[in-house]
Formats: structure tokens, C-alpha cells, sequence
């Protein structure tokens, strides 16, 4: 006699069919412990808890695809009154397109039949399946929802997968450039990739030549102005593109050359993924003082970075910030 409900067989045989035919395991893990009432079944023989890894980057792709047709509607929409949805829990107001967004990548893990813990900005820490404990998965489902709300074209979405809520233990990232189809992804050891394509920052040394991305947003302006004009004073190419995101994506690429938040206003749900593409693609990001970034990953948790292509651009900024 089946021990279990119809839908949980059918979600133990899809979570099965998936990471035993099309799509090997790899990174964190599946409880598919439902296998103990299959003795008989083909796919699985054991009456062992059995954890898989798996293989996360298709998973964080369809993720992606499923939040660009949930939104697509909504885009057509913009210029019309928005209602009010109240304050995300990273402390912004809620835009229906966030939402969407989100529902977006929690329905795609759901029909893996993933167990996960969703970190997010819209609505927080968030369990999904019987362990969520097993899979770590921190988002910022809309980076840049004030330039897509004014329709400037450089928004993204961001989801990072660890296996604890820190972001030194994110695995796997991905950052899509949700207007031109870019996506950027990372897998800790195995690099970052553009589209599909291994990615190397740039080679710049000279600050002054350099492209710089500088997040200006801040009320406390007056604190951190004299660190800001020092960093100004030596560059020609400032640029403040409004997706902190995939601002960091453009140093892990060669785009830019440099990309530094020292508001103090940056929350992790919008960095996780981030972190990993530039580390991964070998740039650096440090504290301000120069030290390892890490932080709890939780919405409310707030991160202070330098960001650069290389060693000698990277020593040369953290100089001037520190001064
Ligand atoms: C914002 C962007 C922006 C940064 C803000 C963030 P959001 O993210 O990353 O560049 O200056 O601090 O809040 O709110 O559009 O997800
Ligand atoms: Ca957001």
C-alpha cells in the first residue's frame, strides 16, 4: 500500500525524472526520502534516506523564463496607477511587478519539488517543502524596479542558492539582465559565464581611465561625501546605473571597472548572486576596509563593498576610501 498522497508520489516522480534523466545533480541537496515507499521502483532501490544534489543553474534559468512571462503583462501596464501594496520586508514599497515576480520563482522550486528557505526583499524569510533547511534561496526578484517602473532598461533579477543563510556559502548565482536577455551565472569553482560564455574582468589599472560605477542614492550623503569626492576627483567616468545587481555584473565582465556601495544601505537580497559572479570571475570585492565580505543573508541585513576588476584598481580605491 503507498504510504503517500498522489500528489506527493507525483511530485517524488517528477523530482526523480528531472534529477535522474535531464538534470544531473550537483550543488545543495533533495530530500527524495519519499523514495522508501517505492522498494519496488525502478528508479530508486533503497530504503536509505537518500540526499541528491542538485544541479541548480537549469533551475535558476527557468526561473528566470517563468518570471519574464509573469511580467510581461504587467509591462504593458506601467503608466497606469499602481496599487498599494504595502512595504517589502527589505523596507521598500511593494510593486505588483516585484510580486510577480517572486511568485514567479517560488512556483518554478515548488514544481521541482524542491524544499527551500526563501530569502527575499518582497516577502521575507519564507519555508517552502518538509526541508527547508536544505536549500538556502536568496532573491531580489526585481533589482532596479524604479528604472523599469520609468521604463530606463537596465533592471534584473537576482537569486543566489546556499546551503547556509551567509552569503560566503552561496553556490550557485544567476543575474539576468531581464530587458536585453543577458544573463550572467556562476557555480562556485567552475567560473562565470555570460550567456553561456566564460567572462573575465577587465585589465584596467589606471583609475583615471577607468570606468567607475558609483551608488549615489543615499540621505546620508554628508557622511560619506568626503570618501566619494576623492574617488570623483581622480576618475573621468563616473556612472550610477540604478541596479546595484547588475551594476556588479559589469565588473565581473570587463564592462566596468570598478563598482563601489559604501552607503550602507545595500541589502543582501540584492548582492548574494552578485558576489558570486564577481568572485567567481576573479574580481575582487572587499569591504571598505578591505576585509572578506560576508553577512547574513536576511532582507533586512545591510552591506557596505568595492568591487574591482583587478588587484592594482582595487588597492588604488580602497586607498582613497580609506584616506
Ligand atoms: C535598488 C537598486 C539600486 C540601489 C537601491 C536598491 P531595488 O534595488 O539596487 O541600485 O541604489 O539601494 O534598493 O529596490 O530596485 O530592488
Ligand atoms: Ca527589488
Amino acid at each position: 500500500m503507498c504510504l503517500f498522497s498522489d500528489s506527493l508520489f507525483k511530485c517524488f516522480l517528477k523530482l526523480s525524472f528531472r534529477n535522474f534523466f535531464h538534470k544531473p545533480v550537483k550543488n545543495g541537496f533533495a530530500d527524495i526520502s519519499s523514495a522508501k515507499a517505492l522498494s519496488n521502483n525502478t528508479i530508486m532501490k533503497t530504503d536509505k534516506l537518500m540526499e541528491k544534489q542538485i544541479d541548480w543553474l537549469p533551475i535558476l534559468s527557468q526561473c528566470k523564463e517563468n518570471i519574464k512571462k509573469e511580467i510581461a503583462p504587467l509591462l504593458k501596464t506601467l503608466n497606469q496607477p499602481q496599487p498599494s501594496l504595502g512595504i517589502g520586508a527589505g523596507g521598500d514599497p511593494i510593486k505588483q511587478i516585484d510580486l510577480a515576480a517572486e511568485d514567479a520563482i517560488i512556483k518554478t522550486l515548488k514544481e521541482y519539488g524542491l524544499s527551500f528557505t526563501l530569502i527575499s526583499e518582497e516577502s521575507g524569510i519564507k519555508n517552502y517543502g518538509p526541508n527547508p533547511e536544505e536549500n538556502y534561496v536568496t532573491a531580489d526578484p526585481i533589482d532596479g524596479t524604479t528604472n523599469l517602473m520609468r521604463g530606463i532598461p537596465f533592471y534584473a533579477t537576482s537569486i543566489a542558492v546556499s546551503t547556509k543563510p551567509e552569503l560566503r556559502a552561496v553556490h550557485t548565482a544567476l543575474v539576468a539582465d531581464l530587458f536585453h536577455n543577458v544573463t550572467y551565472t556562476a557555480e562556485k569553482g567552475e567560473g562565470t559565464q555570460r550567456n553561456g560564455q566564460k567572462v573575465t574582468p577587465s585589465k584596467q589599472a589606471s583609475l583615471e581611465e577607468a570606468v567607475v560605477g558609483v551608488n549615489l542614492n543615499t540621505y546620508k550623503i554628508r557622511k560619506v561625501a568626503p570618501q566619494l569626492t576623492r574617488l570623483i576627483e581622480k576618475t573621468k567616468h563616473i556612472r550610477h546605473l540604478g541596479a546595484n545587481a547588475l551594476e556588479l555584473c559589469y565588473v565581473a565582465d570587463g564592462t566596468t571597472d570598478a563598482f563601489i556601495d559604501i552607503r550602507g544601505k545595500l541589502r543582501t537580497t540584492d548582492t548574494a548572486a552578485a558576489w558570486l559572479i564577481i568572485k567567481e570571475a576573479g574580481a575582487n570585492i572587499t569591504t571598505p576596509d578591505g576585509k572578506p565580505l560576508n553577512a547574513k543573508l536576511d532582507p533586512k541585513e545591510k552591506l557596505k563593498f568595492i568591487a574591482a576588476a583587478n588587484q592594482k584598481i582595487h588597492n588604488t580605491i580602497l586607498n582613497l576610501i580609506k584616506a
